[in-house]
């Protein structure tokens, strides 16, 4: 009987990795005829194109060939699979940003995250349209093409950027949101809305923003960020302040001061009992 290979972390990061380059080089490709691209709606402002579900495909064939026995979770093509109980998980945005790339608007990423049993240990977020490619390995820092980074130091709301993500196809929750908007953006130096979950994390664990948030975000958005956030050395929480499962639902990320204010203005603002499952 031929034995079972052993993965460790830093292995299942280049899969990862290798699988995000390939996904974006087929993106880039394809950058060209998005004007004839077929756009198919999922739900409200939601929507697939054969590029989304081409670059998955690729990630889940150089998956399997090289762990075959790992699950994978992809948000196009094994949404409903579930995070693989002890065994090795991969859970994949084959592109997170679609409507930024439908337009032609430069913020668009490939990410992908690994989980053992109920664990992240590794993560990337591919940038599609910059040369700037995002990691992190649990107990193994987070880098910037291979340059540790870190989260911001800023203490000072009234200096801070945040990131943040709009709840578009939860119209219910738009008012909500809203109050929470106005609060954030009245003490802060400014709020960003780029249109990629991955990106807004990477870009949090990297400290161009001090911290972000997001009301409704599936497991694939977020799977890599908030790994490569926690190992930048910053916070991810739900909206109640507990740890951040890979689940749907609320993040709020951020270095400690800001994470912590965030938490407090949006909940002051109205944020109780959004956190259920979407
Ligand atoms: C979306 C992006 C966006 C966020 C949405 C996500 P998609 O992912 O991350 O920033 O606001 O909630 O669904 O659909 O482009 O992969
Ligand atoms: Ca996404
Ligand atoms: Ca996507």
């Amino acid at each position: 009987m031929q034995a079972k290979p052993t993965y460790h972390a830093d292995g299942l990061l280049q899969i990862a990795a290798d699988a995000a380059a390939e996904a974006a080089r087929l993106i880039r490709t394809a950058t060209g005829s998005r004007g004839s691209l077929v756009w198919e709606e999922k739900g409200s402002a939601d929507f697939v194109t054969d590029v989304d579900r081409g670059a998955e495909s690729a990630i889940v064939r150089l998956i399997r060939s090289r762990c075959p026995e790992a699950s994978i979770i992809g948000e196009e093509l094994s949404p409903e699979a579930s995070i693989g109980g002890s065994g090795i998980s991969f859970i994949v945005d084959p592109l997170d940003g679609t409507t930024n790339f439908l337009h032609g608007y430069p913020e668009f990423a490939v990410s992908i995250g690994v989980t053992i049993g109920p664990d992240l240990v590794a993560g990337v977020v591919e940038n599609v349209t910059k040369a700037e490619t995002f990691t992190a390995l649990r107990n193994g820092g987070a880098f910037l093409n291979g340059e540790p980074i870190s989260v911001s130091r800023q203490t000072e709301p009234s200096r801070a950027l945040i990131g943040t993500g709009f709840p578009f196809k939860r119209h219910d929750l738009l008012e909500r949101y809203a109050r929470q908007f106005v609060e954030v953006s009245r003490h802060t130096a400014g709020v960003r809305r780029a249109g990629s979950a991955a990106l807004d994390l990477a870009n949090t664990a990297c400290g161009r923003f001090d911290g972000f948030w997001e009301l409704v975000l599936a497991p694939w958005d977020i799977a890599a960020g908030v790994l490569i956030v926690r190992e930048a050395g910053g916070i991810v929480t739900d909206i109640a302040g507990r740890d951040k499962q890979i689940a749907h639902g609320a993040v709020v990320a951020g270095n400690r001061d800001i994470h912590s204010w965030l938490l407090r203005t949006i909940h002051d603002a109205g944020a109780h009992d959004i956190d259920t499952p979407q």
